[in-house]
């Protein structure tokens, strides 16, 4: 990589030690040849005991190396990627810079408590980006006023938390983590202003979770704010009109720019529930959020986050503008995906949770063949691609582009026309869900509505910083964790049984190798029967003393 007259906002690099790790897999290969040949030519004959129970587990050793060779497919062209942000800042000033919206979706407050909840809506608008060009949209899939009441409350106290974050460079932006994690006051703050924010925030989660255990608002609350008359004793998270609010405007019309604090934007969004109309889970909220948020701030990028994923790096805007920005290597990217990482992992890891080989080898080996799958969070999307825009070549985007306000439109009047966009009707007989938008009817949503994006001919990008971008919370019990897998195991195996099947949509417009890296996401849950077979059958046969296996004195099998 030559500095000076470098000019690339990024770069790309090929990951280390390939030669040696090609050298492995080639003596794994040649072994599970000698393998199989040892199963083909050591079956014990007709009548001899055993034989059936031999098949088998040739069969599992055959399914159980294929699917190795899968998996080489992610393991041979792993690339990692660099951005330069400080070359962005020299290229673009930060009027140049594109509009962002960034949506956060919840959808329960029992399960997902709205303390955590604005702890993640708080980083993101907290972010070291201008505040005018970020939007944050809360969409709350309960519609509850709990919830509700939980932003209100944040959209007060980012009055203090954002320029507080801004002026001391607080990392990380979370007030939960922060204050949670760090106990020592940075050398730029006084100790009184210190210690006033946290009680500010302290307290206000007390008031939260009051009100959350509760499970009313106060009255006085009630009576002194419009907002919560959206509400009334007969709505529930199944039956409710669509309620879009916006708690903080960032384009000027709020008091907040009076104070000479400018903030992001704030946006509630619960879009309509009815019995009976099916609502599509998060794909129909995420698709809800890019219809609402067309009217309000029509950002050309959106970037969508988990409830319980906050920011851990302000920073994080300015490194994948660098990826979608560069004029040469970055036009044909659709999106750039960070991985998934986890606050609450303990070094036993028992469940495997971290994710660390999926996260850290096979996605940097899928981005070396163009594309990794979209994960459903963590994940900044150009709102057009989203919106069904095919790749090509000519195609320049133009990044200032955004809502022009209607002269006299008041806030009121772009709510109402933003609710009518939440509707359970305003879908029917269009392409939502179909070509535009998340992709409805299946359970992993995000990585068929990938696919079809890579299949429309762009390329994805995955962003593997030291740091990490984003931190969640991974399942901590047994229980939580077979349910997570189960979903991801069933819905990429369902995938692959549909005509969604990487090979059906994607012959003639995908790679070979990449293709190769959906099946082995999609092939996952079937190797439960070769392992399973594995596992059990042989302890079994040792008993009836049955050998599946050479004796070790049998050195010369071949
Ligand atoms: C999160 O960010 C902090 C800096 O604020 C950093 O020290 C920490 O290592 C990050 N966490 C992870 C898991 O990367």
């Amino acid at each position: 990589m030559t500095e000076g007259h470098d000019s690339r906002l990024f770069a790309t690099e090929k990951g280390k030690g390939m030669v040696a790790y090609r050298l492995y897999a080639t003596s794994v290969l040649v072994s599970t040849f000698l393998i199989w040949w040892y199963r083909a030519t050591h079956v014990p004959s007709i009548g001899e005991k055993g034989r059936w129970l031999w098949i088998g587990i040739s069969l599992a050793e055959i399914y159980i190396g294929l699917y190795w060779i899968v998996s080489q497919f992610l393991r041979l062209n792993p690339i990692y990627r660099h951005a330069f942000p400080e070359r962005l800042s020299q290229r673009y000033s930060d009027k140049q810079l594109p509009g962002v919206d960034v949506f956060v979706c919840t959808a329960d407050p029992t399960s997902e408590p709205p303390s955590m909840v604005i702890s993640t809506v708080l980083s993101v608008m907290a972010y070291n980006y201008p505040s005018e060009k970020l939007n944050v949209y809360l969409s709350d899939d309960a519609g509850s006023v709990l919830t509700f009441y939980a932003l209100w409350e944040a959209s007060k106290f980012a009055k203090v938390w954002v320029p507080f974050c801004r002026k001391h460079t607080i990392e990380p932006r979370s007030p939960a983590a922060y204050f949670s994690n760090i106990h020592s006051v940075p050398d730029t703050c006084s100790t009184k202003e210190w210690y006033y924010v946290k009680e500010l925030y302290e307290n206000m989660v007390i008031r939260i979770n009051t009100v959350v255990k509760k499970g009313k608002v106060p009255e006085e609350v009630l009576a002194n704010n419009n907002g919560f008359s959206k509400w009334n004793e007969e709505m529930t998270p199944k039956d409710h009109p669509s309620i879009v609010q916006i708690l903080v405007d960032g384009k000027g019309y709020d008091a907040v720019e009076k104070d000479g604090v400018a903030l992001p934007t704030l946006v509630y969004v619960a879009r309509e529930k009815r019995p009976g109309q099916h609502h599509n889970f998060k794909a129909g909220a995420m698709n809800s959020l890019i219809r609402v948020s067309s009217v309000i701030s029509n950002s050309p990028i959106i970037l969508n986050v988990d409830c319980d994923m906050y920011s851990n790096n302000s920073e994080c805007i300015r490194e994948t503008l660098c990826l979608l920005l560069d004029e040469e290597q970055g036009q044909n990217i659709a999106f750039v995906q960070y991985p998934q990482d986890f606050e609450n992992n303990n070094c036993y890891d028992i469940y495997g949770n971290s994710l660390t080989v999926n996260m850290a080898l096979d996605f940097p080996g899928v981005d070396g063949w163009g594309g990794t799958p979209y994960i459903g969070t963590g994940c900044f999307h150009r709102r057009e691609v989203l919106c069904g825009r095919p790749y090509s070549k000519d195609y320049r985007e133009n990044w200032a582009k955004g809502v022009v306000r209607i002269s006299d439109e008041t806030i009121l009047d772009m709510e109402e026309r933003a609710k009518s966009l939440a509707t359970c009707t305003c879908e029917l007989n269009t392409e939502w869900g179909n070509g535009i938008g998340l992709k409805y009817g299946y359970p992993v949503e995000d990585v068929v509505t990938g696919l079809q994006i890579q299949c429309r001919g762009w390329k994805s990008a995955y962003c593997y910083p030291k740091r990490a971008a984003f931190l969640g919370l991974a399942p901590t019990t047994l229980e939580q964790c077979l349910v997570q897998y189960k979903r991801w195991g069933e819905g990429n195996l369902q995938i692959f049984l549909s005509k969604y099947n990487a090979f059906l949509v994607g012959h003639r417009k995908l790679r070979f190798g990449h293709i190769m890296c959906y099946y082995l996401y999609g092939l996952w849950a079937t190797t439960c029967f070769p392992t399973w077979y594995y596992v059990v059958i042989p302890s079994l046969c040792f008993l009836q003393g049955i050998s599946l296996f050479p004796k070790v004195s049998h050195i010369n099998c071949f």
